[in-house]
């Protein structure tokens, strides 16, 4: 024992032969070391707030993300680019944070079998998407994603929307009080696959 390990009464030969107080005094470092990192985003404007121009989805973008979601599209395309030159030469501008702030849940993944779709918004007509859902192979020979035949002749389920877009609102979306008793109008007789075209047309066309 060295003179300092007297003086503060405590040393560091306790800690690194008493593998209980090692692993214990590990985990506290590491969750503050965690907390330190992540706590200032939950308070941060860049990271909470909506960038400018940001609109909720309208109801029948709405109802073309419940069927994104349903059909498990995330698990093969992810929505987030990320800030590297190989992503944002092929996809566009990177992702930032305030254009999820009415995604709930987001569908950032990271599986990437099929090409990031953030910002696929404009990329193709209406037309194109219509194609290639109900068969990418028509226009993609070796594509590998599966068809989506019956989007075609499945209707959107009108009434689902008021009560998701009230849920919404609860977590912070600012749906007004007129798009919310609009929803089923707007969304009556539309196919499902005319909803997932409108939202993959909004994606990523907020950023200016
Ligand atoms: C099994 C994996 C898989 C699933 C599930 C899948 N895709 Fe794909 N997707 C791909 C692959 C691979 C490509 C690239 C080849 C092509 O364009 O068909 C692609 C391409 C696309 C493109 C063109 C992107 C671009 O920038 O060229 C869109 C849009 C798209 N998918 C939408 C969807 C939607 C919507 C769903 C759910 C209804 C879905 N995908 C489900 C694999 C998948």
């Amino acid at each position: 024992m060295s003179n300092q390990d007297t003086n503060t009464g405590f040393s560091h030969e306790k800690i690194e032969t008493n593998n209980f107080l090692m692993i214990v005094l590990i985990l506290v470092v590491v969750a503050f070391g965690g907390l330190v990192e992540i706590v200032p985003l939950f308070f941060q404007k860049s990271t909470t707030e909506p960038i400018k121009g940001l609109e909720p989805y309208s109801a029948v973008q709405l109802a073309g993300r419940d069927i994104y979601i349903r059909e498990g599209c995330y698990n093969c395309h992810s929505q987030m680019i990320r800030p590297f030159r190989a992503e944002t030469l092929r996809y566009g501008h990177y992702s930032v944070a305030g254009e999820f702030v009415y995604d709930h849940p987001f569908q950032w993944g990271s599986k990437r079998t099929g090409p990031d779709l953030h910002r696929v918004g404009g990329k193709y007509s209406d037309e194109w998407q219509r194609i290639h859902l109900i068969n990418p192979r028509d226009l993609v020979p070796e594509s590998i994603m599966p068809a989506y035949p019956w989007l075609e002749t499945n209707k959107v389920d009108a009434s689902s929307l008021a009560p998701n877009m009230r849920a919404l609102r609860a977590v912070g979306v600012p749906y007004t009080d007129a798009q919310i008793s609009s929803a089923a109008e707007e969304a009556k007789g539309v196919s499902e696959l005319d909803a997932v075209i409108a939202y993959l047309q909004v994606l990523g066309t907020h950023l200016k």
